[in-house]
């Protein structure tokens, strides 16, 4: 047999690698789902980070094939990070960037993007990575069929053994080795340190082993790379000896590996058992792998807290009725009392545990906890176990605005108080949109989710969640679509989607907090049924101030700023997805008082109805709005 593999061997080698070969294997690719909010600056500085990788590569000293560049100060930040095998020739290594380059095309205006080749790996973000090895996403990339050789297996996976121990103490991060008819090579990113590199090399030599007995394996991770081969990918003089590295003088690690090959030899069997028994529990501890999130999108980020299900199973009296605070979209919501006597709000989440969903649900995470604007509620943490996914907010005494301005709650607010919410809810929106470095649409502007501090300054909630849905179907989703009356008509029919959706709902929503009524409304008379189509109604007749909740009381100042308000609501309504205006348009229109506002333009509704001689519920918009719903309604029974 040991004969037979060195000829073998020799019959391998006698094919060396001679012809340039960049190595431009596609093994793996992601995209950020957040787009960048400034994208011609982004793209711009993509561009520039990727030509500084390229001249840093050119005129490195040493055969140094990794660079790194950095453009933080820029409103639209970019990191990148790029390395070659150590096994390639630089020329190869450049061929192999430009690639890569062209991959991240795929990416768009995704604010994060990564592309791994054989050759080579190529990373970028919006905020620094450079440190992180193993990340949620790693995998195996296996070929297909099985290496025919006996003892193939044993011989891999002695050999990404060896690799994983060996290659994080060699200074340049990556290693290359044969053993009995297997050719290995693993590699960190030489920005790792050491434990972070032991780690990711750990985790790859993991998921490689689930690639045997395939006769070639790849394990993939953000940091780190390892593959082996039953045929050579480096030339025969780039082989390493990592028997130094492997603890001990190299004579004794030598004799202790033929012991460990003769042992491996004998019981074949055990191993077998054993890789069968390896396969089986990697089955079942795959619910907890695959837990985790995409390698990508705001991975980069700071983690949230995590809380213990048991604290909060305490917090909230075992989710007892009584502590329960109310019930939204995504799930109910609970107070809670911590051991140390912060008081916060549990939600707990009811997204079916799809595997999408549990990919997800901690890179979204992470992007929320990151969120920080006073007119946003602050994610403090999270808590995921198999069953549960609950989310810990900040807490707020005085609940949603709902609450207020329909009746429950008996405190009245004042005109001042609720401009003070719609400049607030304006300008929070406006910092998810614009300001935030990705842009995050909440597609479920309402009342409800708009939470009042003590002071009467509004925070929105629930942004960001409906990106946990499966596959991002909201529109189409059981759980999901929006709220009837508040979501943009093409975003319910046709599941058009752009910022402006959540301008739309909070038109609707001011409209709704000057005329301290809901959007809808059945038991009304007809013509006041649908608060929108009353609203157009109105301003036709030039009789907007019809609709101003009388509660308010409001001298003619205030009366002035009210209409103008009001316009401001149509403008965001019009079914225009285009004539409506960006929400930092609306917050320099609500605060820059007196000057004129540019005339909203009618709605379709009204331009039928019109014809319709005054029917005003046979309208295009609202027959098919109401289509969209009832399927809505049959899906979520509501
Ligand atoms: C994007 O950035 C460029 C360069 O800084 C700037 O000129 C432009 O106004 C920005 N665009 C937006 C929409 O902010
Ligand atoms: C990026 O640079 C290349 C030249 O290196 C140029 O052709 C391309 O238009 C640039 N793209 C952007 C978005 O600036
Ligand atoms: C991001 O930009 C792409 C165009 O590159 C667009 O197709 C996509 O809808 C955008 N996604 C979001 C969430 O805005
Ligand atoms: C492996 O087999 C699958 C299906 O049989 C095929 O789609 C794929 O292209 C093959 N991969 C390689 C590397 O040959
Ligand atoms: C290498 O492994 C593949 C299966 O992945 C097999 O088809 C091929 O014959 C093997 N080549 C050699 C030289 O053993
Ligand atoms: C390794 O071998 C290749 C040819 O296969 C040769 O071009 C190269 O110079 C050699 N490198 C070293 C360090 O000997």
């Amino acid at each position: 047999m040991l004969l037979h593999n060195l000829v073998f061997l020799l019959l391998l080698w006698k094919n060396d690698l001679t012809v340039a070969d960049p190595q431009t294997n596609l093994l793996d690719i992601g995209c950020s789902t957040y787009n960048a909010t400034n994208t011609s600056l982004f793209l711009s500085n993509l561009n520039t980070t990727f030509s500084r990788l390229r001249s840093k590569l050119s005129s490195a000293a040493g055969g140094d094939l990794s660079a790194t560049s950095e453009l933080p100060q820029s409103a639209a930040p970019v990191y990148g990070l790029f390395f070659c095998r150590s096994y390639l020739s630089l020329s190869d290594c450049l061929a192999c960037l430009a690639a890569a380059v062209s991959s991240t095309r795929r990416c768009g205006f995704g604010t994060g993007g990564r592309v791994i080749f054989d050759g080579c790996t190529l990373r970028y973000e919006s905020a620094p990575f450079f440190d992180q090895g193993t990340l949620p996403g790693n995998t195996a990339v296996c070929g297909n069929g099985s290496s025919a050789l006996e003892g193939f297996a044993a011989a891999a996976t002695a050999l990404t053994m060896d690799l994983s121990l060996a290659v994080p103490k060699i200074d340049e991060y990556s290693g290359t080795a044969v053993g009995d008819g297997v050719f290995g090579a693993a590699q960190c990113a030489d920005t790792l340190s050491e434990d972070v590199c032991a780690q990711c090399l750990q985790v790859a030599y993991k998921n490689i082993q689930g690639c045997l007995p395939a006769g070639n394996g790849r394990a993939v991770d953000a940091g780190c790379f390892m593959r082996y081969s039953n045929l050579t990918f480096f030339s025969a003089n780039q082989t390493m000896d990592l028997s130094r590295y492997l603890g001990g003088s190299g004579e004794s690690s030598k004799n202790t590996r033929a012991i460990v090959a003769g042992v491996v030899g004998g019981v074949v069997g055990l191993l077998i058992l054993s890789f069968l028994a390896f396969l089986w529990i990697r089955k079942s501890r795959r619910r907890e792998d695959e837990w985790k999130g995409n390698l990508l999108g705001a991975t980069e980020l700071r983690g949230p807290v995590s809380f213990h299900y048991t604290d909060l199973k305490s917090a909230t009296k075992n989710f007892s009725q009584e502590n329960k605070l109310g019930e939204g979209g995504f799930g109910e919501v609970y107070k809670g009392i911590l051991k140390n006597g912060n008081i916060v709000a549990v939600k707990r989440l009811a997204i079916t545990q799809s595997e999408t969903t549990k990919a997800s649900f901690q890179s979204e995470v992470k992007l929320i906890s990151n969120v920080h604007h006073r007119n946003l509620v602050r994610l403090l943490g999270c808590c995921g176990n198999r069953d549960n996914l609950l989310l810990v907010y900040e807490y707020m005494a005085n609940g949603s605005l709902d609450k207020f301005l329909f009746g429950e709650k008996n405190e009245l607010l004042s005109w001042k108080q609720r401009f003070d919410i719609i400049v607030g809810m304006a300008k929070g929106i406006s910092y998810l949109h614009q300001e935030f470095h990705v842009c995050i649409i909440h597609r479920d502007i309402k009342p409800s989710n708009i939470l009042l501090d003590d002071n009467f300054q509004p925070k929105i909630a629930d942004f960001g969640l409906v990106r946990l849905l499966p596959g991002d179907q909201s529109h189409l989703s059981t759980k999901f679509a929006g709220t009837l009356g508040y979501t943009a008509p093409e975003y319910a029919i046709h599941g058009q989607l752009t910022e402006k959706v959540d301008t739309y709902s909070f038109g609707v929503v001011v409209l709704e907090i000057i005329s301290g009524r809901r959007n809808s409304n059945p038991k009304l008379e007809h013509i006041k049924q649908y608060l929108l189509e009353w609203v157009w109604k109105l301003y036709e007749q030039d009789d907007l101030v019809e609709l101003i909740d009388k509660s308010m009381n409001p001298d003619d100042s205030e009366l002035d700023e009210i209409k103008r308000v009001m316009k401001i609501a149509l403008l965001c309504t019009q079914s225009m997805v285009a004539t409506r205006p960006t929400m930092s348009e609306v917050v320099v229109l609500l605060l820059s008082r007196g000057d004129p506002i540019s005339e909203p333009a009618r709605p379709i509704f009204i331009e039928s109805s019109t014809r319709a001689n005054g029917e005003t519920s046979s309208s295009a918009w609202s027959s098919s709005a109401t289509r969209a719903t009832v399927s809505v309604t049959q899906f979520s029974g509501r």
